[in-house]
């Protein structure tokens, strides 16, 4: 394998040249065409260069073929609306990104971010990107973090923060495990006591919070706007004390639970008999779809204890068919299997203890796969047995347990071409801060996400490790709280 610049995921096709590599100056400018499209684009590639770059840069619309200049041009080529692929061409002169859709255009800015780095000191202190001419696309087209913001909240400011973390690693998925035992985090219009009553509780009785319709508006247009697809989660028929204690037609005493702060799972449960529940799902899922332009509403599903086959069964395809008639696909945890989804529907693997039976006989039956295995993608798992934070259910993730698995052959038995891509979770019972979940992620959401985009024949642990050296210093110039492994020699950023 060719020594590579430390990109994560590793690009496709990579060549250095040795050329002189390009600078950007106080006069680097941003060249589009005036499409609105293109406008957008140019304003996010600003918001992602400016940071680095120290100083506003420019938008042009005229690309008069002068030096000095990032040009963004979009080729439709009447290409798929998944294809994510893009070239990246960098000259002493200028660079250049080629793109069939505004996705591929975001994923070579978050390439070239990784490629610039500051040279030079005090006053002399600018960017540089090496002379070199990058292919890519990606393996998987779902490439995701679920993130439990339930447990404990985080608001608008720290999820697009989190965005822009996963726009850097060409991520392309937010999923926002919304609602729990714990606390509500999404306002609901024809439910409005979910959060005027569930929304400000969390974990230990730490401070709550939930999104308006308008905050959850701007987070996915923030989102959209840099190639990453909100889905939403409201978790159901299980972990649905928030719901019951809003409304106490929901329970069977009509009256509302307590609020719960602990962190025990499988004790809620929606009732079928109930008259209220019916119409319940339906109004939630169907406001939650109409709110989100992504094709996808997870329906949650997992670890219902307490229940009988058939009831799970009946209120699963009661939200399925809420989530079905506003248009939307149905992701769901992997219990779900258990019950007939229509073709097209995903099912998250996470639990590797589980009996995968049912699972294997839905994807033959049609249902897609996403990979969460706890071993590898679940970032609450602690590091090691010296990690503060976190838990060890699923054992000890560090770097490489992270990085060091193959998806097409995880789950045997199931055609790889089922497998729609990958997706690492963090859950926040012990998380309280935006630096504490940082922590958990990085590195190790670098090395998921190599995983989901790199060719199993350009991923190799030790080219990694070097690459990802390089990244503690990205991550200290974004102010960006991370775990210094000890699988990795860090490379330290400059004065
Ligand atoms: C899960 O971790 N309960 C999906």
């Amino acid at each position: 394998m060719p020594e590579v610049i430390g990109v994560i995921p590793r690009p496709h096709v990579c060549e250095p040249s040795d050329e002189a590599p390009f600078e950007v100056t106080s006069s680097t400018a941003i060249v589009v065409r005036p499409t609105p499209e293109e406008i957008t684009l140019a304003v996010v590639a600003a918001d992602l260069l400016s940071s680095g770059a120290g100083s506003p840069v420019e938008i042009r619309y005229v690309d008069d073929g002068s030096a000095g200049v990032i040009v963004l041009r979009l080729t439709p080529n009447g290409s798929a609306a998944d294809d994510e692929r893009y070239t990246l061409t960098v000259t002493a002169a200028r660079i250049v990104i080629d793109a069939p859709r505004r996705s591929g255009l975001v994923h070579g800015l978050a390439t070239l971010r990784q490629l610039m780095r500051p040279v030079g000191v005090g006053a002399d202190r600018r960017l540089v990107a090496p002379a070199i001419r990058i292919e890519d696309a990606p393996r998987y087209r779902w490439r995701g973090l679920s993130v439990d913001v339930a447990r404990h909240f985080f608001g608008l400011g720290e999820l697009k923060a989190l965005v822009m973390l996963l726009a850097r690693y060409k991520l392309n998925v937010l999923h926002l495990h919304l609602t729990d035992d714990q606390g509500w985090r999404l306002e609901v219009p024809s439910r409005p006591l979910l959060t005027e009553l569930s929304g400000d509780s969390a974990v230990g009785g730490d401070t709550g919070g939930f999104l308006r319709t308008s905050e959850y508006a701007e987070l996915v247009a923030y989102a959209e706007a840099r190639g990453v697809t909100v889905v939403p989660e409201v978790d159901v028929p299980g972990h649905v004390n928030a719901a019951l204690h809003a409304y106490g037609e929901l329970s069977p005493s009509g009256q509302p639970t307590d609020v719960y702060t602990g962190i025990d799972v499988g004790f809620s449960r929606l009732s079928v008999a109930l008259p209220a529940t019916e119409p319940f799902l339906r109004d939630v899922f169907t406001d939650v779809a109409a709110m989100t332009p992504g094709g996808y509403v997870h329906i949650g599903g997992d670890e219902v204890t307490e229940m009988s086959a058939e009831e799970y069964a009946r209120l699963v395809g009661i939200a399925a068919d809420a989530v079905h008639a506003a248009g939307k696909r149905v992701v769901a945890w992997q219990e779900v299997a258990s019950v007939p989804l229509s073709p097209g529907s995903l099912v998250q693997l996470w639990d590797h203890r589980l009996d995968t039976t049912d699972l294997i006989a839905a994807v033959r039956a049609g249902v897609r796969v996403l990979l969460s295995p706890g071993p590898h993608a679940y970032l609450d798992m602690k590091y090691d047995a010296s990690t503060s934070l976190g838990e060890e259910w699923a054992g000890h993730i560090e770097l490489r347990d992270a990085y060091e698995w193959e998806p097409s052959t995880f789950l045997t038995g199931v055609d790889p071409a089922a497998i729609e891509g990958i997706e690492a979770a963090v859950w926040t019972e012990t998380i309280r801060s935006l630096d504490e979940l940082t922590t958990m992620l990085l590195p190790r959401l670098a090395a998921l996400a190599e995983v989901a985009w790199s060719s199993p024949e350009n991923r190799d642990w030790a080219d990694f490790r070097a690459r990802i050296a390089q990244h503690g210093a990205m991550w200290d110039r974004g102010d960006l709280a991370w775990y210094a492994s000890p699988q990795v020699d860090w490379m330290p950023g400059l004065p």
